[in-house]
């Protein structure tokens, strides 16, 4: 999808968005598949109102894309643009217990940087790639805690209104890899509360997370995490595992050996093929465990 009309592009410039035309979706996302389309990068929060009713206007459809690493993009000559926050800096600023945080932010050096001001809890977290606004949106966890425990505030683009909103942590519902963000919600901002800890007991709890999370997954891989959420009360990973599919290939898209949940692309997967795998493992787990696997990852496919 192109978003050249003269009068369009003079309007984005003004609005200060930086248009880079023909990007690929390949080079944005951990999985490294994805087509392309013009990416809109966004310098100014409040120029999102105003950036929405132009694409509107120009019946250009579009979506929101955070560090594009729990997305699978569809192959080939993308039916809509790509909106993207570019990183402010700083974009952490620590006030007591509270860490004001930009959407934009990499959710990894978010982590280390509070740990290294005494501020704790989110260790569960490190290693997860992504941004800030991305692991908020679908309620990133892991090792028993997740972001939306420590929601004080967020600031978003709300769709349903078109208005620039502020929401109170108690407004937001944060579920397992679910939040009640409307889809078409984007994330701009957080206050998270964090609780106090000396930056060497953190660093211990980083420590230990770093060590499970590289003996268990494929870290070093193009991957987009787990694939399935996990069915209440079991592992979507070790069903698949059971079932002898790790190494299971369609193309370059592959089942990791290391984690049966993450599939990697090995080398030049389509979306064709990851999708293909998907379907083929969701069909023999629900065959063999009577279970439907629900995706975890997002899919943008045309
Ligand atoms: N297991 C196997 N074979 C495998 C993978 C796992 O037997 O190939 C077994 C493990 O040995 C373990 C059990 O299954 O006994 C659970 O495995 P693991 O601890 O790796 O946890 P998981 O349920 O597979 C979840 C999250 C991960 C998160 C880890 C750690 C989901 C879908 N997955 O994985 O999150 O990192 O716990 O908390 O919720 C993600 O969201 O993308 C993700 C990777």
């Amino acid at each position: 999808m192109r978003a050249e009309h003269p009068r369009l592009e003079a309007r984005l410039a003004a609005l200060g968005i930086d248009v880079r035309s023909g990007a690929s979706l390949s080079e944005l996302t951990s999985l490294g598949i994805g087509g392309t389309t013009d990416l809109l990068r966004i310098t100014k929060h409040d120029s999102i109102p105003e950036l929405i009713g132009l694409l509107e206007h120009h019946d250009i459809p579009y979506k929101f894309l955070g560090g594009g690493s729990n997305l699978l993009v569809g192959d080939g000559e993308l039916p809509w643009v790509v909106l993207q926050l570019v990183r402010p800096e700083p974009d952490v600023v620590l006030d007591g217990n509270l860490a004001h945080v930009d959407a934009a932010a990499d959710l990894g050096r978010m982590i280390t940087f509070c740990a290294k001001n005494d501020l704790g809890g989110m260790e569960g977290l490190i290693g997860v790639p992504g941004t800030v606004g991305g692991a908020l949106r679908m309620n990133a966890g892991a090792y028993g805690m997740q972001i939306g425990s420590y929601v004080r505030e967020v600031k978003l683009y709300r769709a349903a209104t078109q208005k620039i909103e502020i929401l109170r942590g108690d407004q937001i519902s944060f579920e397992y890899r679910h939040t009640s963000f409307a889809p078409d919600d984007m994330m701009l901002a957080v206050i998270l509360e964090l609780p106090s800890k000396p930056y060497k007991e953190i660093l211990k709890g980083i420590r230990i997370c770093n060590e499970k999370r590289r003996s268990s997954q494929p870290l070093g891989q193009k991957s987009a995490g787990c694939i399935f959420k996990n069915p209440p009360g079991v592992s979507a990973g070790r069903m698949i595992d059971e079932l002898g599919l790790k190494g299971l290939s369609v193309g370059d898209a592959r089942v990791s050996d290391r984690h049966a949940n993450f599939f990697v692309n090995a080398g030049h997967a389509s979306a064709k093929d990851m999708l293909t795998l998907i379907a083929d493992v969701r069909e023999r787990v629900q065959k063999s465990f009577g279970v439907s696997l629900e995706n975890e990852v997002v899919v943008w496919n045309a």
